[in-house]
C-alpha cells in the first residue's frame, strides 16, 4: 500500500519536475492538459486521503490518552489474586523517613500512656521557636498568653480553657502534642501544618508560659523574691521594715533572700 502509494507520489512529482523543462509556448496540444490535470487529480486525492487517514490515526491515539488504562487509588483489580489495584510493599523494604517507629516522638505515648516529658532535649533555642510557632498557630484562639480569648474567640468562636488551669498544668507533655495532633472537640488539628519537632518545641514553650504564671516562689532568685516581695507590700510597709517575710503572692512562704541569711 505505502509501496505504491509512493510510486505513485514520485510519478506525479516527476511530472511536476519534468514541467518547468518543457518549453512555456510550444506543444501546448490537447492531449498533454488534461493528461496533466488528471495527474493533479491523482496527486491531489492521494495527499488528501493520508491526511484523512493521519487525522483518525492521530485522533484515535488521542482518544486512547483519554481513556487510559489505569487505576484509581484504592481501585479494586481482578488483575491480582487479592483483589487490589495498589501492591503491598515487598517483604524487606526499608523505610526511609516514614517509618514513625518512634512511638514518643511522634505520637507522644509509650504504650497507651502519653510521654510525660518532651522527647526533644529541651533548650533556650527550642522554646524560642515554640514561642513563634504557638504566637502564629495557637495564639489566635489561645491568645499569645494561653488565657484563651484570642482574636479568634473575640470574633465568636468557641472559647477554649485557659492554658493556665491546674487541670491542663497537670497533664503530660504527651498530652498536649496529642492536641495538636489529632485536635480537640472544637478545635482542629494541627498535624498537616506544624512538622512533628515544631509540636515538640511548642509543648515545650506551653510549659515555659504555664510557669511564667505559677512558679513556685522558692524556685525563683533571692532577687527574683525580693522583688516580687517589694512589689505585693502594701504602699510604705517595705520603708517601714517589719522584719518578718510577708507572704509570697502565691500563698507559699518565701525563704529568706540569700544574702540577709545570719
Ligand atoms: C481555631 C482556634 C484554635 C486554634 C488555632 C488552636 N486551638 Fe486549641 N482549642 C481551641 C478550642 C475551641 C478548644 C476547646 C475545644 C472544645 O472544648 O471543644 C481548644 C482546646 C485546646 C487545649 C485544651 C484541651 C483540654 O483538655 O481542654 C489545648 C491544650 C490546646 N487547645 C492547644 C492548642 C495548641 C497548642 C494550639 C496551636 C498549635 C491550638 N490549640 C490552636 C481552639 C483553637
Amino acid at each position: 500500500m505505502r509501496a505504491q502509494f509512493d510510486f505513485k507520489a514520485s510519478s506525479s512529482w516527476g511530472v511536476l519536475r519534468r514541467t518547468p523543462q518543457t518549453p512555456r509556448s510550444s506543444r501546448r496540444s490537447e492531449s498533454v492538459a488534461p493528461r496533466r490535470s488528471f495527474r493533479w487529480v491523482v496527486l491531489c486525492g492521494s495527499v488528501s486521503l493520508w491526511l484523512i487517514i493521519g487525522g483518525l490515526a492521530l485522533g484515535g491515539c488521542r482518544q486512547d490518552m483519554h481513556d487510559a488504562p489505569r487505576y484509581e487509588a484504592y481501585e479494586g483489580s481482578e488483575f491480582f489474586g487479592d483483589g487490589r489495584s495498589m501492591r503491598p510493599q515487598v517483604a524487606g523494604t526499608v523505610a526511609r523517613g516514614q517509618l514513625r517507629e518512634d512511638s514518643a516522638m511522634f505520637a507522644g505515648k509509650t504504650g497507651a500512656a502519653f510521654v510525660t516529658g518532651n522527647p526533644i532535649p529541651v533548650t533556650l533555642q527550642l522554646v524560642h521557636r515554640g514561642r513563634q510557632r504557638f504566637d502564629i498557630f495557637c495564639a489566635p484562639c489561645h491568645a499569645r498568653s494561653g488565657q484563651g480569648n484570642g482574636i479568634v474567640v473575640r470574633r465568636g468562636f468557641r472559647a477554649p480553657s485557659s492554658l493556665h488551669v491546674d487541670r491542663l498544668r497537670a497533664q503530660p507533655d504527651g498530652y498536649f502534642f496529642d492536641v495538636i495532633t489529632n485536635g480537640f472537640g472544637a478545635m482542629p488539628d494541627y498535624a498537616a501544618q506544624i512538622p512533628v519537632a515544631d509540636r515538640w518545641a511548642i509543648v515545650a514553650y506551653i510549659r515555659a508560659l504555664q510557669l511564667s504564671q505559677h512558679a513556685p516562689a522558692a524556685g525563683l532568685s533571692s532577687r527574683a523574691q525580693e522583688r516580687i516581695r517589694a512589689a505585693s507590700m502594701p504602699q510604705g510597709a517595705a520603708a517601714a521594715g517589719s522584719g518578718a517575710a510577708p507572704p509570697m503572692p502565691d500563698g507559699t512562704a518565701a525563704a529568706p533572700p540569700a544574702g540577709h541569711q545570719p
